[in-house]
């Protein structure tokens, strides 16, 4: 295995660090917020069925090309970029891959924090009690009242930025990383206790139905596009955050069982949230189709009416914050390290720099739920043509170009030789980056014709 390499950053002590570091980043607002609301809108078991299949045979090849490429690379994406490009003499072309993905990582925080803010919003909301036995009216009006406010939305958003410049600040080995130990499995647990509500709720037949019988007759192919592009998001995939992490990988440690684990954990954390979460809509005969408030619109209604509601709630959103922050970090991260070490700034500065950049182009996320809410550009908001842009087009345009570079650039020894996997499986996993994720990538874009609209042609 690859001994020769050395890192400027030091290793994890184990795989098993680098599993939770990993983890951390995929399990977020991604799998509790976003993937029932665009299972809501896409009309249900198909599209999850679409973003199974996308998680399985794109999902897991790409995390783990992303992980060998970081640790073949060993610096952060740009820089390793640029020692793979050398390996494999390749042109300076692909460090493109690390480009885009510093880029793709400050769009996505942009609006991430803002529903991160949500998310702390709706702590103090449930530690005052203010669900207790609300109506599924009063729950809807709440959630309304909250987004239609610019200032608060600008209070909760500046908070959270400044949560995470702080530990960006500081460096993401102190406290954070150790955090997320205890964190995920009390998210985890959490989520079943929910499970178990919802079991009784009186929707739970309709909601799983609705999750997992498969009508192919709901899902268009934008929806295809987004189940894809979901696939991506959901497990940090496509910008290089998994490839920064996986350059703090031992050399020893498995790169197919850690990215097996992480994408098993990730995707059972969001098939829990949408078993929580659809039975209580169907029970409150509210709409699966509401959009980004879904989640804020029927949580609440289940811990206002359960015992210990209170208490369950407020915990519920603390560990969605926590899950929001730490992979926030992952999205600022690149970022912040090319700053360090390529413009020479202390990491002090190169967190507020990149700090101050992210919050400034939330304003108008912040603003495209209010102010702004009726400014449509390609009959998108300014937060939807911005989720729409970077999930679906420049994760997946990531996840091509590694494909690429992993699959037919990079030396076939260096892949095997990192990977260190019996030859069937090993040709699986080339067969999947080389032919598969491309050309899937290619036959979703041509097919959805909002790209064209966008690209103008
Ligand atoms: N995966 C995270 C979530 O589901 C979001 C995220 C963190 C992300 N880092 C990323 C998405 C890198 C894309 C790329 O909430």
């Amino acid at each position: 295995m690859n001994k020769n390499h050395t890192t400027q950053h030091g290793s994890w002590s184990s795989g098993w660090a680098f599993v939770l570091a990993a983890t951390g980043s995929a399990v977020g607002l991604g799998n509790i917020w976003k993937f029932p609301y665009i299972t809501g809108e896409n009309g249900g078991g198909a599209f999850v069925l679409v973003y199974l299949v996308c998680i399985a045979v794109i999902g897991i090849p790409i995390m783990m090309a992303e992980v060998l490429l970081g640790r073949r690379g060993r610096a952060t994406p740009i820089n390793a970029m640029r020692t793979l490009i050398v390996e494999a003499s390749a042109s300076r072309f692909w460090k493109i891959i690390g480009w885009m993905g510093m880029i793709a990582g400050f769009l996505i925080l942009s609006y991430y924090s803002v529903i991160a803010g949500w998310a702390l919003s709706y702590v103090t909301k449930s530690a005052l009690g203010e669900f207790s036995g609300a109506s599924a009216e009063f729950v809807g009006a709440t959630f309304d009242e909250l987004v239609s406010s610019p200032l608060s939305l600008l209070f909760w958003h500046t908070l959270f930025m400044f949560m995470t410049m702080f530990v960006v600040a500081r460096g993401v080995e102190h406290g954070l990383e150790k955090a997320v130990r205890f964190l995920m499995p009390a998210l985890f647990i959490l989520l079943i206790v929910m499970v178990g509500y919802s079991l009784n709720s009186g929707g739970f037949a309709q909601g799983a139905s609705f999750l997992f019988s498969p009508d192919f007759s709901k899902l268009s192919w934008t929806g295809v596009l987004i189940a894809m592009g979901h696939a991506f998001f959901t497990l940090s995939l496509g910008m290089g955050a998994i490839m920064m992490y996986g350059a703090y990988l031992p050399p020893q440690a498995s790169i197919a069982k850690t990215s097996f684990l992480i994408a098993g954990a990730d995707t059972l954390v969001a098939l829990l949230a949408g078993i929580a979460i659809f039975p209580i809509v169907f029970a409150n005969n509210l709409q699966p189709g509401v959009g980004p408030g879904l989640i804020f619109n029927t949580l609440p209604i289940a811990f206002g009416a359960m015992p210990g509601g209170v208490f369950f709630g407020t915990l519920f959103f603390i560990l969605l914050v926590f899950a929001a922050w730490s992979s926030a970090i992952s999205l600022i991260e690149p970022m912040v390290t090319w700053l360090v070490e390529n413009r020479d700034q202390s990491r002090f500065k190169a967190s507020l720099i990149a700090g101050v950049l992210t919050w400034a182009l939330g304003l108008g996320t912040v603003f495209s739920f209010n102010l702004i809410a009726d400014v449509k550009m390609y009959d998108s908001t300014f937060f939807d043509l911005l989720d729409f842009l970077t999930s679906n087009i420049m994760l997946p345009l990531g996840g091509l170009l590694i494909a690429i570079f992993a699959g037919w650039l990079l030396p076939h020894i260096m892949s095997l030789d990192e990977l260190n996997l019996d030859t069937r499986a090993y040709s699986l996993w080339r067969f999947l980056v080389r032919y598969v994720t491309p050309i899937a990538v290619l036959v979703v874009f041509v097919n959805v014709t909002k790209i064209y609209k966008i690209f103008g042609f």
